[in-house]
């Protein structure tokens, strides 16, 4: 029979992939290769550490029977950890800031933890730091194990014992290339020094997002100051224990958006289904593999899975409201749907048969100075309120007559998958245009509406 005595057992052994459709399009001659973390039992690279953290505080007596594990992370290593502590009975309790995806908090309480968030504002070393936070509750329940991913040593030699030895023996030794995040260093740190020992002459390349302080401090020796970005588990505010600075070579650093567009693109693209911080490490090995040839072989990891974050960078909807989203893919629809903080109101619309005076209540009490006339599900004519005022200047009877008798030509009409910039030439001549779904009118979008797309 072959079985493994518990999940724990799963963790670890991920397969390479190739990266294909995306290499040939950036004409890379390197070999891409994807280090599969997300197919570990949690869905990411940080069970490795879960367990070797927990395999440490039993062996020293740290973590007694019964004990709780109290841990400051943006999800995963909670993740890993909750994992042992379902299988090995302790409780647990992670802290997290409000920038950690509601997925992974759920996830987290899923597997049985409790979770304490803090404002992702919190500067380092301040009461309300997530750090901190996690530092005092340790000091405040007993018999309880806080492993400190950031400076425990369990957590670099986790990938040196396990994630370095598979990469080196999966390409046969031919590696040149090894890119990886940096947030408690133990991945980048731990698989670098195993690789460096078999061939010093691959190359440890860390992608760090603009904003955190890690490619700055690495090129010269300065702590800038941290600006914030929306990628999670990777970058710091300040230098952290386990990020070995001595073992990388050289740090790239990618915007948000790179990261986001690359992740979104290996998930349609390769079926790579995964998070940021992925993005962020392939968009760096595209770059480093750039120049390179047929020799080649780059080894990115992909950090965890996109189910993580369907709620953020995997939805159009969060996308847009980032100002993110590739404008191919703001559509009519999406742009109705999420207008207005994305509390869709009713199409406003008036009749050819209704009172001109009517109308013009309407238009004042819905404060649109434009709206159009529908008869049917068919959009017949407009009214525009200073061509309706200029009228009424000559003739002031129109308030009894009919909309029909006053309205002018109607808003263009078009598809609900019209993309931004075909709208934008639309309403370079009128002032809005109109969403046809299944030949009903759906919804309007104004110049305005388009500007606030630009903010
Ligand atoms: C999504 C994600 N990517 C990457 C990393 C970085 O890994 P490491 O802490 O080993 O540097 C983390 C760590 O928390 C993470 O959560």
């Amino acid at each position: 029979m072959k079985f493994y005595n518990d999940i724990l057992g799963v963790i670890g052994r991920t397969p390479l992939v190739r990266v294909n459709h995306l290499t040939k399009q950036h004409n890379i001659k390197a070999t891409i290769l994807a280090k599969m973390e997300s197919l570990n039992p949690g869905y990411s690279v940080k069970d490795r550490i879960g367990v070797s953290m927990v395999d440490w505080a039993e062996k020293e007596g740290v973590l007694k029977p019964g004990g709780t594990i109290i841990e400051a992370t943006s999800g995963n290593t909670g993740i890993g950890l909750a994992l042992v502590a379902g299988v090995r009975g302790y409780k647990c309790i992670f802290v997290l800031t409000e920038k950690v995806s509601v997925e992974k908090m759920r996830y987290l309480k899923s597997l049985g933890a409790d979770i304490v968030v803090c404002p992702a504002a919190a500067k380092h070393g301040t009461p309300d730091h997530y750090v901190e936070t996690a530092k005092r509750i340790s000091r405040e329940v007993p018999n309880s194990f806080y492993p400190d991913q950031y400076y425990h040593p369990a957590n670099p030699a986790a990938h040196y014992r396990t994630t370095g030895p598979e990469i080196w023996e999966d390409t046969d030794g031919k590696i040149t290339h090894f890119v990886s995040g940096i947030g408690t260093g133990g991945t980048i740190s731990g698989t670098g020094r195993y690789l460096k020992e078999k061939n010093p002459n691959i190359k440890i390349i860390g992608a760090d997002p603009y904003g955190s302080i890690f490619k700055t401090y690495k090129d010269s020796g300065h702590v800038p100051e941290a600006t914030p970005y929306l990628v999670e588990g990777i970058g710091q505010s300040l230098p952290v224990g386990n990020a070995d600075m001595k073992i990388i070579d050289d740090i790239l650093n990618i915007t948000d958006r790179e990261s986001f567009e690359y992740a979104r693109l290996l998930s349609r693209r390769e079926g790579i289904f995964c998070g940021g911080s992925t993005g962020t490490n392939f968009a760096a090995a595209l770059k480093v593999a750039e120049p390179l040839d047929e020799d080649a072989i780059v080894v990115f990891i992909v950090c965890d899975t996109g189910e993580h974050y369907l709620s953020k960078f995997h939805s159009d909807e969060w996308m847009k409201e980032k100002l993110l989203l590739e404008p191919q893919r703001i559509t009519a629809g999406l742009i109705a749907e999420t207008k207005n903080s994305g509390a869709p109101g009713e199409l406003i619309y008036v009749n050819p048969g209704d009172l001109v005076s009517d109308a013009l209540a309407k238009m004042n009490q819905s404060g649109v100075t434009q709206i159009p006339v529908i008869e049917d599900n068919r959009s017949v004519g407009s009214l525009r309120e200073s061509r309706v005022l200029q009228k009424l200047l000559k003739n002031r009877d129109l308030l009894d007559s009919t909309v029909g008798d006053v309205m002018d030509e109607s808003f263009p009409v078009i598809e609900v998958d019209t993309n931004l910039n075909a709208i934008k030439v639309k309403l370079q001549k009128a002032p809005a245009v109109l969403i046809e779904d299944f030949k009903r009118i759906t919804g309007i979008i104004t110049r305005s509406d388009v500007l606030e797309l630009d903010r």
